[in-house]
């Protein structure tokens, strides 16, 4: 990368849609894995502001440090170095995690991860319960959400019952059951078709334009990161540095056949380019 294109860099905000989430702030963030002779060196330089109610999504080469960055984030993980601050607030006073701070955030990973035994709404249901809200307020809510993401109608099935995008519709929906201010989703559709996952695209922008949250996304996908992303971070290989940040300058709400466009595909192009100087 040249001088220029690293000056192009731009560490703060971007400006965003939504204003009702969270910021996300993340100086010298460092992790290194193992003890400390042998430890090995997973991410690194990690400074970044991620605005309020911004969509942004993390791309890199596999074992680059994308979901070590995204535990780092939802407080399951204290980097070795670092900073973390949820809007202003430290997600850790010295080895104590923030719990306050905690609770601003809902987490999806690549598995839905439904509780078997456990209807669909009170596995949407369940961070509500654990905090204590009345069994018909629980309800009305599961049913809301059911409604947001579109399983509505679902409440009373079982997760066996449900397709594969239908229970990560269900993940979705119990991540936000608490109005979390950032969602955190590491490669939420890997496991889906090619045609449900663009529908899932589409209800994901949708469901954040509505929820007004922050949502950091990880994905292989660069399409999807084009499709989706405020603005695209793209880590280098191990140890996982900020490599590029672009901002994606394409008018929402976006539909599928955006993906069509000169502009879009000019945006693609130039991810995978500077993706394959990695392989
Ligand atoms: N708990 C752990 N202990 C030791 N090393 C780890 C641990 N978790 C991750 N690593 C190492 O840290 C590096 C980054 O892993 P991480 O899972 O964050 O990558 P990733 O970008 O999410 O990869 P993928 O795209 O394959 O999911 C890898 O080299 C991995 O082996
Ligand atoms: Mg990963």
């Amino acid at each position: 990368m040249s001088v220029t294109e690293k000056a192009a860099i731009q560490t703060t905000a971007a400006p965003t849609t939504g204003a009702r989430g969270a910021g996300i702030k993340l100086a010298g963030v460092e992790q290194r894995y193992g003890d400390p002779k042998s430890s090995v060196l997973a991410l690194t330089d990690v400074n970044l502001e991620i605005g309020k109610g911004e969509f942004l999504v993390l791309l890199g080469p596999s074992g680059c440090g994308k979901t070590t960055l995204m535990r780092i984030i939802a407080g399951l993980l204290k980097s070795t170095s670092g900073k973390v601050e949820i809007d202003g607030q430290p997600l850790w006073n010295g080895n104590r995690r923030n719990d306050k701070v905690m609770e601003e955030l809902g987490v999806v990973f690549q598995d839905a991860n439904m509780f078997p035994w456990l209807t669909i709404e009170d596995n949407i249901a369940l961070p509500l319960k654990l905090r204590g809200v009345s069994k018909t307020e629980r309800r009305k809510r599961a049913s809301e959400l059911c409604e947001l993401v579109g399983i509505k109608g679902f409440e009373k099935r079982w997760p066996r019952e449900l397709s594969g995008g239908m229970r990560q519709r269900a993940a979705i929906a119990r991540a936000l059951s608490c109005k979390p201010q950032i969602l955190l989703m590491d490669e939420p559709f890997g496991a889906l078709d090619a045609m449900t996952r663009e529908q899932m695209n589409l209800e994901l922008q949708r469901i954040w334009m509505e929820s007004g949250c922050t949502v950091v996304l990880v994905t292989h996908s660069i399409r999807e990161a084009v499709f989706l992303a405020d603005r695209v971070l793209l880590l280098s290989p191990r140890p996982g540095r900020m490599d590029t940040l672009k901002t994606i300058e394409i008018a929402r709400p976006r539909s599928a056949y955006d993906q069509s466009t000169p502009e879009f595909q000019a945006y693609e192009l130039e991810l995978r380019k500077r993706l394959d100087t990695f392989a």
